[in-house]
């Protein structure tokens, strides 16, 4: 079996909604032919965009034609759908398919439990930057050998791709880079109330407060100085940013809520699985 993805293999989507087509579209943004895609999902709108750009699309299972191969099988289906249809798929499964599952909280013994034919389950835990190619993906798999570089290069166009070697550990992946844009989301709505309480124009305040956020976001990458000393470097002594700093560091509270977020959302995915 070849561990890299050929233009013309056959790769089947499962679920073409906000994670399954931000994947599709990265791999046509690679180069992955439009016709080697194969595309079941029952929203017809969604359908019609992917018939456009010439995938091969199909409203159910039963009308994807008998005989063909397909080398992957991407579910990205939401978890409590995949618990109740998942197993109609086992039949385009053959030996040597790989079943890529971006479900969270689904783990690799129900999909083997549902799906008898699949012999490699890789499971990949993405975020919505994914959707613009800056997500962060963690994959896991006790068939990651084989698979290895066939799945970095699927994830390559979505952002950072990383592995793990214990499943367990995607419960706290799920936690921190799953649902962490979310927490970030709140922290900018957060920022831009406050930055609006500061009597500025309600726009100008958000574009302010926004656009800091992306801009330290940015130094974070670029500089590759650690976030400590990157704030240190901007908190001069009796200064306004320590006097912001002090307030907002005042008995660990932001750190203690950040901490309780992270430990909640990991025990909502054990929770779920
Ligand atoms: N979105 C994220 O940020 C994110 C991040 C990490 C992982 N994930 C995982 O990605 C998976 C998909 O999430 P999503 O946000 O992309 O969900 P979504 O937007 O609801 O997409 C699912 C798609 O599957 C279709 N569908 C539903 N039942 C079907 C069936 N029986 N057969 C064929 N198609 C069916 C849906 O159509 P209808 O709309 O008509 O129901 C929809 O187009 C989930 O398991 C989630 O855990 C998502």
């Amino acid at each position: 079996m070849s561990n890299t993805v050929d233009l013309t293999d056959k790769i089947l989507v499962v679920g073409g909604g906000r994670m399954g087509s931000a994947i599709i579209e990265g791999w046509l943004k690679q180069g992955v032919s439009p016709a080697s895609i194969y595309l079941i999902d029952n929203n017809r709108d969604a359908l019609k965009v992917y018939s456009d750009k010439g995938l091969h699309t199909f409203e159910s299972v039963e009308n994807v034609p008998q005989g063909l191969e397909f080398k992957v099988f991407l579910l990205a289906l939401k978890p409590q759908i995949i618990v109740k249809h998942l197993a109609q798929f086992n039949r385009l499964i053959s030996p040597s398919t790989c079943l890529v599952s971006v479900a969270a909280g689904v783990m690799v013994q129900t999909l083997l439990d549902m799906l008898p034919n699949v012999n490699h389950v890789v499971r990949v835990m993405p975020n919505t930057p994914a959707m613009i190619g800056k997500g962060v993906s963690v994959g896991f798999s006790e068939s990651r050998s084989l698979f290895e570089t066939l799945i970095e290069t699927l994830f390559a166009s979505l952002g950072k791709f990383y592995w793990v070697s214990n499943e367990e550990e995607m419960h706290a992946v799920t936690a921190v880079s799953g649902s962490g844009p979310a927490y970030l989301f709140y922290f900018a709505q957060c920022f831009i109330e406050a930055a609006q309480s500061l009597d500025l124009e309600a726009e100008f305040a958000k574009e302010l407060a926004l656009n800091t956020l992306i801009g330290a976001a940015r130094l974070i990458e670029e500089s590759g100085i650690d976030v400590e000393t990157l704030r240190q470097n901007v908190t001069s002594p009796n200064g306004t940013t320590q006097a912001g700093l002090e307030a907002l560091m005042s008995n660990n509270e932001v750190k203690e809520r950040v901490e309780a977020c992270c430990v909640a959302a990991r025990k909502r995915s054990i929770e779920l699985a």
